[in-house]
């Protein structure tokens, strides 16, 4: 059973749906379990169950929020080292398109990294003019078909390589499934 964690930040309740987003995307690859915890009630027992894991925060002056950094040296910094090579990706929601929205997801990605986890962007298109380069993007709420699907194509993919990697599940590939697809940037 894949084991996916979408750990979020939210102040005034974008990321949160971009969250539930994520996880819909994940439930939808078979034998997934997805939990989704707020970063007000995650545990380090949560991050050590996961195998995969999406972490979303605002955008917040261009990076991550306090809270989710916080999260991360204080309540996860004692498990550092503990960690390595589980799967993970970002998302974030700014105040508006140019708010820095990537940069947040990179920031993000940097404290995985540090983390040892094994980080991904997206590479095919979520929607003819949307992309998860970095991670899923959107100003304020997801409410666009796009952003939807930005979100649901993050979780899915996350979903998709934990079962290639850690459960050697190749028909999960994406690339095999893409070729299949089509990308919709190209139609
Ligand atoms: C302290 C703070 C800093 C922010 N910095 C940015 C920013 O750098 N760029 C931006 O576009 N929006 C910024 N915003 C707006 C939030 O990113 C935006 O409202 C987001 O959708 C909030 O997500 P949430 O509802 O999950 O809290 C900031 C908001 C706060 C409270």
């Amino acid at each position: 059973m894949n084991r996916i964690l979408v750990l979020y930040d939210s102040k005034t309740g974008n990321t949160a749906q971009m969250a539930r987003l994520v996880a819909e995307g994940a439930a939808s690859i078979a034998d997934t379990e997805v939990r989704v915890r707020s970063v007000d009630e995650a545990t380090p027992e949560d991050v050590h169950w996961c195998e995969g894991l999406a972490v979303g925060s605002p955008t917040n002056m261009g990076v991550l929020s306090w809270k989710m950094k916080r999260f991360w040296d204080d309540v996860m910094g004692e498990h550092w080292m503990k960690l390595d090579g589980k799967i993970a990706c970002a998302f974030s929601s700014a105040g508006g398109w140019g708010g820095g929205m990537e940069l947040a997801c990179q920031s993000i990605l940097t404290v995985l990294l540090n983390f040892g986890f094994l980080v991904f962007g997206v590479t095919d298109y979520a929607t003819k003019l949307h992309t998860a380069h970095y991670g899923a993007v959107t100003a304020r709420a997801p409410r666009t078909g796009d952003a939807q699907a930005a979100c649901r194509l993050l979780g899915r993919r996350l979903a998709e390589w934990t079962a290639v990697f850690v459960h050697g599940r190749q028909a999960e590939h994406p690339a095999n499934k893409m070729a299949e697809r089509g990308l919709p940037g190209q139609e």
